[in-house]
């Protein structure tokens, strides 16, 4: 059964929740195409504001003067207030967004874990002292931009926001944060926690509004001191040719078209059940999704029957209705993004591309797509280059090694790949060769929230996660003292 969802959701500016300059939004539940509830619409001068309280929060000291483990311990907590309603939480997010209950859950917990991880880690970042000889000492601090401006994607709007503010607020930056407008409900959790943790008002408002309004006010506003984003390339290049006339340094996690190399002694078990990760989870809209699988001719027959043979056995319906951990998939974000991915199933039968298994709309309500795998792909073809970000799996074959590393980096995208091997010798070259911000041997998505993450090539730059990424948040200052 549905559960109740609060009919209007507001935007959390300077302390207070707020209706929107632009009026609201309807957001509806792709599992049905029907509306759920109705979002507050942020404008620019909503923006503005936003950012005024950001500047304010930050010029009078409250986050810097704190002592860092306070500040951590409040991070920490937005964090625990999210797991203590994650069976409120879960179920509004299923509505929003199409994806499975248990994946809304996965979610949550995600952005739980980024608040723990680097609430923890907000007391541990250090300057250093460095020799000058005689008369001298010298000393860096690093300290934060200021006002931190992050746009967040519909593909996992809380784990996309705790990312950035997690970070943010550890290093002591006040935040504004604009949510995607396809899903931006459960966001609405993240502003209440801030608020019940105790932060002061202006640092961290979370608001949604439209990209090019709300979003695009946001990228130009002359008093924002750092940028984060994470969407499309095209938007990204907008986003940061907007910081670029301010000179303020940003953060870009961009797309991708991730290759696994499938080698001959690979445990094909172990990689069936990768394959259904890496491309079916949240319906493969996944920017680090395994969208090509390069296969070692000789295997490619066995690899392609255990792939449809699992993709088939998916069942596809309504999010709501998929409590349990498993197979599962929901319905995709929107009917633009669906059709899009269908149109792309279209294009790559007419280059000549063999549907194997999928590919087609469900015959209900709601905006479903068939979990899709093409073989006979070859390197040039679309659906080998583009990224879909849906339910969509390209199957391309080599012969020689040489060749698999050629096929995977032929791509402009460089986010993360993949090696499927028992051969220590392979795994190891192969994952130096590959272009890619992160590679994972074995385990598609192996790693965490420890370890760094971002593109090479049109995949963005910069990092999240990880140590790498508090350092897009802080600017060195050296501080050079004459003793005598
Ligand atoms: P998008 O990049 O336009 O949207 C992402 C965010 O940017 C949203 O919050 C949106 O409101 C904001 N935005 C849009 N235009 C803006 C502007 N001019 N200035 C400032 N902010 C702006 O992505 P969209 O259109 O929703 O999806 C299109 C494609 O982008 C997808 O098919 C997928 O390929 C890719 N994408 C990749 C994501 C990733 O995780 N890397 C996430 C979402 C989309
Ligand atoms: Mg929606």
């Amino acid at each position: 059964m549905a559960p109740d969802v609060k009919s209007y959701w507001q935007n959390y500016i300077d302390g207070a929740f707020v209706d929107g300059g632009a009026g609201r939004l309807t957001v509806d539940d792709p599992a049905t195409g029907e509306p759920l509830a109705e979002q507050a619409l942020a404008d620019a001068a909503d923006v503005n504001r936003a950012v005024a309280a950001a500047k304010r929060c930050h010029e009078s000291g409250a986050l810097t003067v704190m002592r860092p483990v306070e500040r951590g311990r409040m991070v920490r907590a937005i964090g625990q207030y999210l797991l203590d309603r994650i069976d409120t939480i879960a179920p509004i997010h299923t509505l929003e967004s199409g994806k499975p209950l248990w994946e809304s859950r996965i979610e949550i917990e995600g952005a739980a874990r980024y608040f723990e991880y680097y609430g923890n880690q907000a007391e541990t970042l250090e300057g250093r002292s460095i020799p000058l000889g005689g008369g001298y000492l010298d000393f860096t601090l690093l300290e934060p931009y200021g006002v931190s401006a992050q746009i967040i994607p519909w593909n996992y709007p809380l784990e996309m926001t705790a990312r950035s503010l997690s970070a943010g607020l550890a290093t002591g930056n006040c935040c504004v944060v604009k949510t995607p407008e396809l899903d931006p409900l459960a966001n609405g959790f993240i502003a209440e926690a801030v608020e019940a943790v105790g932060f002061p008002a202006g640092a961290a408002n979370i608001l949604c509004g439209l990209g090019p309004d709300a979003g695009a006010a946001l990228a130009s506003h002359p008093d924002i001191d750092q940028m984060v984003f994470t969407g499309s390339v095209a938007t990204g290049i907008s986003i940061a040719t907007a910081a670029a006339q301010n000179v303020v340094p940003c953060v870009l996690e961009l797309g991708g078209k991730s290759a696994a190399v499938v080698y001959p002694d690979c445990d094909v078990d172990n990689l069936i059940e990768n394959v259904r990760w890496g491309i079916y989870f949240n319906a493969g809209q996944v920017c680090s999704a395994m969208s090509r699988v390069v296969v070692h001719r000789s295997i490619h027959d066995e690899v392609v029957d255990g792939i449809v043979e699992m993709a088939k056995d998916i069942t596809v319906g309504p999010g709501i209705d998929q409590p349990e951990f498993g197979a599962t998939m929901g319905a995709m974000i929107s009917e633009k993004q669906r059709d899009r991915a269908a149109g792309m199933v279209q294009e790559a039968e007419r280059d000549g591309a063999t549907l194997a298994t999928g590919g087609h709309k469900l015959n209900r309500p709601g905006f479903f797509l068939e979990p899709t795998v093409f073989t006979n792909v070859a390197p040039d073809m679309t659906i080998a280059r583009e990224e879909v970000f849906g339910p969509v799996l390209s199957v391309l074959t080599f012969d020689t090694d040489e060749e698999a590393i050629q096929v995977a980096n032929g791509t402009d995208y460089g986010l993360v790949g993949g090696v499927f091997t028992r051969d220590l010798d392979r795994a190891t070259t192969t994952a130096q060769r590959l272009r890619a911000g992160q590679v994972f041997v074995n385990e598609w998505y192996a790693g965490g929230v420890e370890t760094p993450f971002g593109g090479y090539g049109k995949s963005g730059y910069g990092r999240e996660k990880g140590r790498e990424a508090l350092l897009n948040y802080v600017q060195t200052k050296n501080v050079a003292i004459r003793t005598n």
